[in-house]
């Protein structure tokens, strides 16, 4: 019999109602100083508590660690009691929500980040992120030169997302999700480019991906293994100037080692703006060395999603952009209801400012989506 992405399942004790997940999506909507999270954001997390889960938007686990102004920290208590209304708000409607955990790396600018950015070297590639204008405000600033992690710089990283991974256990989330993608500081490591380090991280694909096997290994003995995801992906290459040649078969060869970890799912994102497409061969590959549950993201629809639960390729799949306009996507997909488009309007209003186009997207049927 097949599986519907309407069906329950479950992830290490997590129990979700149905198999579509929310996408991590930066908002920039935070309260200042502090970059603290607020009763909007737990009003716009609680209108989608429909997904089987939400993933919330990347969440610094430092200081040094934030890339984009505005976005919500998982480093200080104010983090913690701000992030506790999100998931209290979220279990409430009945729903589940992870929190992903971030460092950017070199993916920054120093007045983001407080200090000179950090990266597996001292190599910068062409890149904006969103920041503090010279003439006021927020836009799209120009990234800095990071300089190159020490070995004690790699430990207090390692020590911070386990802390970051206790905050959030006491904030009362489900679980946590490591960013290992998209050009950021595990992907950093991981990529040729980024990484060209002479030590145990840098070199041969084995050390290229030790930062990122011990990072999560070291959370997983932190909150158990059943609390822990992990975000990858290796046919994106924003953040970089080229594909990197090597980086599927390092992939491969981390997830074999992964598999052994059994987290409670394995997200792979693609199909974002600087991609090559992910071939079928890759997903047999990953299946192969990976029996574990596999979450898939990137311009997905109800067909596609469907597809790769069919083939077994996924047992999850995550919607973004659809969850921006649309608080009741389950109900609206499960239905075959029309999508509200995402728009230039919705395009405008994805980082910073109050609930115009947070938070005030209308549901077709309130009652109806809340039992669906
Ligand atoms: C506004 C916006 C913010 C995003 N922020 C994050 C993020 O914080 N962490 C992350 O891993 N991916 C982030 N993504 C990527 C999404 O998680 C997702 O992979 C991507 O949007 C593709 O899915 P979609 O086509 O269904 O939107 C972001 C995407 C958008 C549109």
């Amino acid at each position: 019999m097949t599986t519907t992405l309407f069906q329950p399942t479950l992830l290490g004790k997590t129990a979700l109602t149905n198999r579509i997940a929310m996408a991590p999506m930066t908002r920039s909507r935070t309260s200042q100083p502090g970059d603290v999270p607020n009763d909007i954001m737990a009003k716009y997390y609680a209108q989608r508590a429909t997904a089987g889960l939400i993933i919330t938007e990347g969440s610094p686990i430092s200081a040094v660690a934030r890339g984009y102004s505005l976005t919500p920290g998982i480093y200080s208590q104010a983090h913690i009691d701000g992030w506790q209304k999100t998931t209290d708000a979220v279990h409430k409607k009945g729903g589940k929500i992870f929190i992903q955990l971030w460092h950017v790396g070199r993916r920054s600018h120093e007045s983001i980040a407080g200090e000179q950015v950090l990266s597996a070297s001292a190599i910068k590639e062409s890149d904006q992120v969103f920041g503090p204008l010279a003439e006021g405000g927020f836009g799209m600033v120009e990234t800095s030169m990071p300089r190159a992690m020490t070995i004690a710089d790699i430990e207090q990283t390692i020590n911070d997302f386990v802390q970051a991974a206790k905050n959030a256990m006491q904030a009362g989330f489900d679980g946590v999700e490591l960013h290992g993608a998209h050009g950021y500081l595990l992907d950093q490591f991981m990529h040729l480019a980024s990484n060209q380090r002479d030590d145990i991280y840098g070199g041969n694909q084995e050390n290229r991906m030790r930062f990122l096997l011990e990072a999560t290994q070291a959370v997983v003995d932190a909150i158990g293994a059943d609390k822990v995801a992990l975000r990858l992906s290796p046919h994106v290459t924003e953040g970089y100037a080229n594909e990197d040649v090597e980086l599927v078969e390092l992939t491969l060869k981390a997830l074999k080692k992964l598999a052994s970890m059994n987290l409670a799912y394995l997200h792979l994102s693609e199909n974002i703006s600087k991609h090559v497409a992910a071939p079928e061969s890759f997903r047999q590959d990953v299946r192969r060395v990976y029996q574990n549950p596999i979450m898939v993201a990137g311009k997905m629809n109800k067909q596609s999603a469907q597809d790769l639960l069919d083939k077994n390729y996924a047992d999850l799949v995550a919607f973004g952009t659809p969850f921006v306009t649309n608080p009741d996507f389950v109900y609206r997909i499960k239905n075959n209801i029309m999508l509200a488009e995402f728009d230039a309007d919705a395009r405008l209003s994805l980082y910073g400012g109050d609930e115009k186009g947070y938070s005030d997207y209308p549901f077709v049927n309130k009652l109806a989506n809340s039992l669906s």
